[in-house]
């Protein structure tokens, strides 16, 4: 798909008030597209929403889970009120655990597999037949992650969503393919949002783990505008997988061409977040 000018074209991102999502979208409206964004954050959907706005494109923003069913029904529906379909669906919105597969707890599972792989289900369910019906191509950008496909200790949860927006996003390509709709499992390194200081932690001492992983990703310095540059690339090109980062790349690498490495960095990962958890255990006595 041609994404140099977006005139005259409509994208929707979910989880647009922030991180990947808000840099996505002002990245397609500064292409000329015309944007339909959500969020549960209001008040930042309110600024991005501002931000479009002044960029001279069409905004319709809207509060909405993507994890509710009912609300992407209706939200849906208010879209498609005004337009017969979107031309770009980027299901984006996403949240993070970090814990060890036994410290995860039943409602993290639900909370996660909700937002980031019944929200992307949702995504698709309710904006991609339109797409297809309307008969004029599009792309599905769906956002997965580098543990989509590297996995490692302390992500199973996350994980799991990951690789399965990835493997659902592969098989939706083939169907799509006959209707001119490209499908993009896009799959990001580190990047610096305020994603690792909302996600839940388990084990060990949670505080400390968390200003780590801020600290990480903060230092990493890979912005969600860059990304999202990555993001438009993507779909011009129609990539079935992206890995836009370094790491995102050399560890795609990693697991197709040697996963007995991936498999050996996960243990030696895992042995040492143990250690961790039994001195953090240790010190509080
Ligand atoms: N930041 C990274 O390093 C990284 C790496 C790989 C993949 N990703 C993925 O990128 C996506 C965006 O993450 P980000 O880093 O920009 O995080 P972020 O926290 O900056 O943005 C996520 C947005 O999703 C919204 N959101 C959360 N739950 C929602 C729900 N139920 N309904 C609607 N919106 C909801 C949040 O309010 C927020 O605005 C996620 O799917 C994440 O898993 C991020």
């Amino acid at each position: 798909m041609n994404v140099d000018d977006l005139s005259g074209r409509w994208a929707l991102v979910t989880g647009a008030a922030s991180g990947i999502g808000r840099a996505t979208a002002l990245a397609l409206a500064r292409r000329g597209a015309d944007l339909v964004i959500c969020d549960i954050d209001e008040a930042g959907l309110d600024t991005v929403r501002g931000e479009i706005e002044a960029l001279g494109r069409a905004v319709l923003a809207r509060a909405v889970d993507v994890a509710d069913r009912e609300q992407m029904r209706a939200f849906a529906e208010t879209v498609h009120a005004e337009i017969p379909a979107v031309d770009i669906l980027v299901n984006n919105a996403g949240v993070a655990v970090s814990a060890t597969f036994v410290d995860t707890t039943l409602e993290d599972w639900d909370w996660i597999l909700g937002i980031n792989l019944v929200g992307v289900i949702h995504g698709c369910h309710f904006f991609v037949p339109r797409m297809i019906e309307r008969g004029a191509g599009g792309h599905v950008v769906n956002i997965s992650s580098t543990a989509g496909y590297f996995a490692v200790g302390t992500m199973s949860a996350y994980s799991a969503t990951k690789f399965a927006v990835r493997g659902m996003s592969e098989a939706m390509r083939g169907e799509l393919a006959v209707h001119g709709i490209g499908v993009t499992a896009v799959c990001p390194g580190i990047i610096d949002t305020p994603i690792v200081g909302k996600m839940r932690v388990r084990g060990g001492d949670e505080q400390e783990n968390r200003r780590l992983a801020v600290q990480a990703f903060s230092r990493r310095a890979y912005s969600p505008e860059r990304l999202a540059q990555g993001i438009l690339k993507a779909i011009r090109k129609n990539k079935v997988v992206a890995p836009i980062t370094p790491e995102a790349r050399l560890f795609w690498w990693i697991v197709r061409w040697c996963p007995w490495l991936a498999h050996w960095m996960n243990r030696r990962g895992s042995a040492r977040v143990a250690r961790e958890a039994e001195e953090a255990e240790r010190v509080a006595g």
